[in-house]
């Protein structure tokens, strides 16, 4: 008891701090049991060989990992499944992709969990949103419309097909209806997608840093990576009291091993392949994310 026993409730104290502070505004939805559902649907992609699916023409994918709930090879192709047309992306393999690297972070330990968790109320907001867009155009349209939901290259198409078809597409209706506010918070799609797309900025550094392998030299623990990678990305957006938390969460991250175990590898140099298409996939999403929401202003919604 005594001093040690305060010390650690007032890390954890902090730390449940920084799990609600961590994106901004923390929002209240939590539909954990509806992604749950989510989770094992989409489990079932991984089992089938290259062909046909997610990412046909990406590179070749990765193989299933036994024994762990994060499968790069399922982030991977989730990712790759992402872009659309010549700069779009698409809402529900990004939000698979998230549903991944939530895992991915649930695997760091408690610590980091407790950050995955304000990502997974994130990514549960746009879900739901999608979803009473989906309703609502069914009771306006009647039921016969609904076969109709399908690929369409066409931007004025897309909107028949779902508001939140993809992040063009959410952008133009949100717009439309009025529900961005540019000067306060509100929980628009589109500020939420702007939470997550700094997250993923931060994680897209860490795991570039984690691959990362130097010619002469020791190679840097995981810890240190990722606080760095915190540093040049989400911590401008924090407030003074999330960073020095935030800096706590890390020192707990696990050590290079474990990141080879998790991705089913031996050494370094496996590592460093499968992270780097990880980072290439991750990149070109960020990237054409980036451009839309600037092109519409949308970089500092509140
Ligand atoms: C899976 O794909 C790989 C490479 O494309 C191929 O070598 C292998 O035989 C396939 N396995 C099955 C079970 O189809
Ligand atoms: C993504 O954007 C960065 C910075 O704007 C640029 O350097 C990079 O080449 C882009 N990569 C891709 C794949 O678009």
């Amino acid at each position: 008891m005594g001093v040690k026993c305060k010390a650690a409730g007032a890390v954890l104290i902090l730390l449940l701090f920084l799990g609600s502070l961590w994106l901004q505004g923390g929002l209240d939805y939590h539909w954990e049991s509806c992604l749950k559902g989510y989770n094992q649907v989409n489990k079932l992609h991984q089992l089938s060989n290259s062909s046909g699916a997610d990412g046909v023409e990406g590179p070749q994918l990765l193989e299933a990992c036994p024994d762990q709930t994060f499968q790069v090879s399922l982030l991977l192709s989730h990712l790759l499944a992402a872009p659309a047309y010549t700069s779009d992306v698409l809402l529900h393999p990004y939000l698979s992709s998230w549903d991944e690297l939530v895992k991915f972070m649930d695997a760091l330990g408690p610590m980091v969990g407790l950050i995955s968790k304000e990502i997974e109320s994130k990514t549960s907001t746009i879900r739901q949103l999608a979803l009473f867009a989906d309703e609502n155009r069914e009771a306006e349209l009647g039921p016969d419309i609904r076969s109709v939901n399908s690929i369409n290259a066409n931007a004025e198409d897309s909107q028949h097909t779902g508001a939140y078809h993809s992040v063009r597409s959410m952008i133009g209706a949100e717009l439309n209806r009025g529900v961005v506010d540019f000067q306060h918070q509100t929980n628009s799609g589109c500020r939420t997608l702007l939470r997550l797309h700094r997250a993923l900025l931060w994680l897209k550094l860490f795991l570039e840093k984690l691959a990362e392998t130097p010619v002469a030299g020791r190679l840097r623990s995981p810890s240190d990576l990722c606080r760095e990678a915190y540093q040049s990305t989400l911590a401008k957006h924090h407030t003074w009291f999330v960073r020095r938390a935030a800096e706590l969460a890390f020192i707990a991250m696990p050590e290079r091993v474990f990141f080879f175990r998790l991705v089913c590898v031996q050494n370094q140099e496996q590592l460093r392949i499968v992270l780097n298409r990880v980072v290439q996939a991750i990149v070109e999403v960020y990237n054409r994310t980036q451009k839309a929401l600037e092109e519409n202003g949308m970089l500092d919604l509140p």
